[in-house]
């Protein structure tokens, strides 16, 4: 199968015009490579426009996620945004536990379990984000960190849920510095993840991304990793001519 592409704009672009513009290179990659699936995960003020466009254009193989949601599905939570509303508005994806997002709420697993639930419970496919600042190398990737983050937020769901779901590894250290894990160290990390999953009977359901510096060059490198089945792409999202690269090598894969 071929790799799934995430785009993660953050905190850009800065107003709608630019947002619409943007949005509309995704629109022309998704109606010139028909067999490659892409996400797009905008600011969510921009959520609602964007899914017109999205509407209007027809594609089927472009959908919208957002960033976050909150650990709650309603009431008095100043500031929060529920998994259901960004269903309402045309979400099908969420970002769960981004380094960034845990860092600036100093989220603990707990409160990405939580999220995680909300995010079943409203229809939205999870991209749950693990990785830390430790793992410097692979001789120093700290897999009981790891095994936490992955089974405390994994923790309680419902028995039976037939979404798509993802699980991505992301070193906090790769994060918008151009450095890339090798391949050796992401096969390794996922291959342990996936023994995770299964110890949660959920390895069959949950697909691994990796996510760091996946640009127009490292893609070349990384579309070649066994263990994946798609990347999270944040810097990269806003350059058109390097998510278009990317897009292309990873539909001439083989
Ligand atoms: P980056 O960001 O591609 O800019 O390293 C990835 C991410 O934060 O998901």
């Amino acid at each position: 199968m071929l790799k799934k592409l995430f785009f993660n704009w953050k905190m850009n672009p800065t107003s709608p015009n630019e947002a619409s513009s943007l949005f509309a290179e995704f629109v022309s990659l998704a109606q010139s490579q028909p067999q490659i699936s892409l996400v797009v995960l905008p600011p969510y003020v921009y959520l609602s426009e964007l899914n017109q466009q999205l509407q209007t254009s027809g594609v089927t193989n472009l959908k919208l996620g957002a960033q976050d949601l909150a650990r709650y599905s309603a009431g008095a939570y100043t500031g929060q945004i529920s998994g259901q509303m960004l269903k309402n508005m045309g979400c099908q994806y969420v970002l769960i536990g981004h380094s960034e997002t845990r860092e600036a709420y100093q989220l603990s697993h707990e409160q990405i379990n939580q999220k995680l639930l909300q995010s079943l419970e409203s229809g939205l496919v999870p991209i749950l984000c693990v990785g830390h600042q430790s793992d410097k190398t692979i001789t120093e990737i700290n897999y009981p960190e790891l095994s936490e983050q992955v089974t405390t937020a994994l923790q309680n769901l419902p028995t039976e849920f037939k979404t798509e779901f993802y699980l991505a590894y992301e070193p906090v250290w790769a994060i918008g510095t151009g450095k890339t894990a090798t391949n050796p160290i992401i096969e390794e990390v996922s291959q342990f993840l996936k023994q995770e999953l299964a110890k949660l009977g959920l390895d069959k359901q949950v697909g691994i991304l990796y996510g760091g510096s996946v640009d127009d060059v490292s893609i070349q490198e990384l579309v070649k990793l066994q263990q994946v089945d798609g990347f999270l792409i944040g810097g990269a999202s806003l350059k058109p001519e390097k998510f278009k690269t990317i897009s292309q090598v990873v539909a001439n894969q083989v």
